[in-house]
């Protein structure tokens, strides 16, 4: 059999929920990218990990997130063959920011690639969210579907066979100033400290913001998304994880943000303004919030990203 050529994919950032948008909304942002690199290996799945935020990454290919993803459509698929994953962590893991969904996402595309399997981008986002089964305990896929479709994802999850997403194109102009500060929290324990049912004011609020938030997209307002984002009992509860969080809120909204939330399951904090704006005055605000707290924090001001894609090989 003549050995097949390395394909390598990248994909994005993203900020999950939105507000109310629990497990629904992905926001797909430019704060950072990794990149995973399929090469032909005579048996089994290695995997090999490097780039700025490689620490603490696992490398057994059944407990890393995009090992899990590569698994899961090969098995669907009943492929055999080894392959070695190279895998180039440029996210921060543990941030809110969509870490591993990202690895997830580019390696299902890098994988379906290689193997010129030809899935549509749904079916990419079922298997990329097993990858999150493995990293959150949970395959929650509004993060994989915004790293896989690009731009904002709605995802409608039903069951393990199948997740619907819709995608929006957010107008150009949507800037996010993100601030990550210097803490982790997992995954795992930011959904635990989330409670098992809502009150109805607060399930009818969520449905109100959520619609707004699609409105305020479709027609391209900004501050009408940035009020939209706001509020959710999902940030109340998690907001307490976060230190300095009130005051980031707080400032960026002084500063001239629209909205402010929290990425994903935090501790990243996503500002929501349009470029006109002061996004360097945000972004300040940001990380003197988180240092009143003293927590050090690093800021990316990013726009809307494309979904994820396979690269020319001297990319
Ligand atoms: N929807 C998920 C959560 C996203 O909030 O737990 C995790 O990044």
């Amino acid at each position: 059999m003549s050995a097949r050529r390395p394909v390598r994919a990248r994909a994005y950032t993203s900020i999950a929920n939105l507000g109310y948008g629990f497990d629904v909304f992905g926001l797909c942002v430019d704060a950072g990218s990794d990149v995973v690199e399929v090469l032909q290996e005579t048996t089994g799945i290695e995997l090999t990990v490097d780039g700025p935020h490689a620490g603490g990454i696992p490398v057994d290919s059944g407990a890393n997130t995009a090992g899990v993803a590569a698994i899961a459509l090969m098995t669907h698929h009943g492929i055999t063959d080894g392959v070695r994953l190279r895998i180039t962590k440029g996210i921060r893991c543990g941030s809110g920011t969509g870490s591993s969904a990202a690895s997830a996402a580019a390696a299902v595309t890098a994988v379906d690639a290689f193997f010129a399997l030809g899935c549509s981008r749904e079916q990419l986002v079922r298997f990329a969210a097993e990858g999150e089964r493995a990293s959150a305990g949970a395959a929650h896929a509004d993060n994989v579907a915004a790293a896989v479709f690009g731009g904002l994802t709605i995802c409608d999850a039903r069951g393990r066979e199948s997740v619907g997403v819709t995608h929006l194109t957010p107008p150009a102009d949507l800037r996010v100033v993100i601030a990550l500060p210097e803490i982790k929290i997992a995954t795992s324990v930011a959904r635990a400290a989330l409670p098992e049912g809502v009150p109805m004011a607060d399930y009818s609020a969520g449905c109100a913001r959520c619609a707004m938030i699609v409105a305020a997209l479709m027609r391209g307002d900004i501050a009408a998304f940035g009020r939209a984002v706001e509020g959710s009992f999902v940030d109340r509860v998690r907001g307490a994880l976060i230190p300095g969080f009130e005051a980031v809120r707080k400032g960026a909204k002084a500063a001239g943000a629209a909205g402010v939330t929290i990425s994903g399951a935090g501790p990243a904090v996503a500002a929501i303004m349009g470029v006109d704006g002061d996004p360097e005055g945000v972004a300040r605000a940001m990380r003197a919030g988180f240092s009143q707290a003293g927590v050090e924090s690093d800021i990316h001001i990013a726009g809307v990203a494309d979904g994820a894609a396979v690269l020319e090989m001297d990319a």
